[in-house]
């Protein structure tokens, strides 16, 4: 397996990964086809090179799975860039966040959005039931991502990374 570099800040609660799986991790029966028996594995490889802690959260972009641990609950996810339509954003955008994510300079602005209300949504394990009502306000542009009240995003090589705010 590969580790891809993440934030400093990062470390020790998120981890992404491409590559091979271990062959002792072993996807469940549930798992039916090729594609979700190797995200499966190896999301949960790339888990186990993380402390244990009481939370967890995956995701898969192939090549690549994600996961994240922390004692409070936690959201990652990780996203191929890609284009993305303006037309789809009022499907998971407010009018507010729609408005905060054209006008972002930053580059593939929307996929940013959709990796950090992603993250956002699975922090809040069944409380929202859909990405449009799962809140998330811009704060701050850096050079490769966005911070928002509830979690951060940043861009690294070819894919997008969300991870929730530990303090959200
Ligand atoms: C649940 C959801 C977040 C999964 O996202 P995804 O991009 O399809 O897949 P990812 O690979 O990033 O994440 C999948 C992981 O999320 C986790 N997950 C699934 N449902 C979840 C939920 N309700 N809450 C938290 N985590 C969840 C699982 O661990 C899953 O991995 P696993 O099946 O290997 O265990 C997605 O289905 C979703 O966005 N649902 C909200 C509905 C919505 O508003 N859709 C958009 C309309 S435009």
């Amino acid at each position: 397996m590969n580790v891809i570099e993440l934030p400093e800040s990062w470390r020790g609660r998120a981890i992404v990964v491409s590559g091979e799986p271990p062959d002792d991790v072993v996807a469940p029966d549930s798992c039916r086809t090729d594609k979700r028996r190797r995200e499966w594995r190896l999301s949960r490889a790339a888990a186990r090179l993380l402390p244990d802690r009481a939370y967890v959260s995956y995701s898969h972009s192939e090549p690549y799975a994600a996961a994240a641990k922390d004692d409070v609950p936690v959201g990652i996810d990780v996203q191929v860039i890609r284009p993305m339509s303006e037309r789809a954003l009022h499907l998971y955008l407010s009018d507010a966040e729609a408005a905060a994510a054209r006008a972002c300079m930053l580059r593939d602005a929307l996929l940013h959005f959709w990796c950090a209300k992603e993250a956002a949504f699975k922090r809040r394990f069944g409380e929202t039931v859909t990405l449009k009502q799962t809140p998330i306000q811009m704060l701050a542009q850096r050079d490769h991502g966005l911070v928002f009240d509830v979690v951060e995003t940043v861009a690294i090589g070819d894919v997008i990374v969300a991870l929730t705010r530990p303090t959200s």
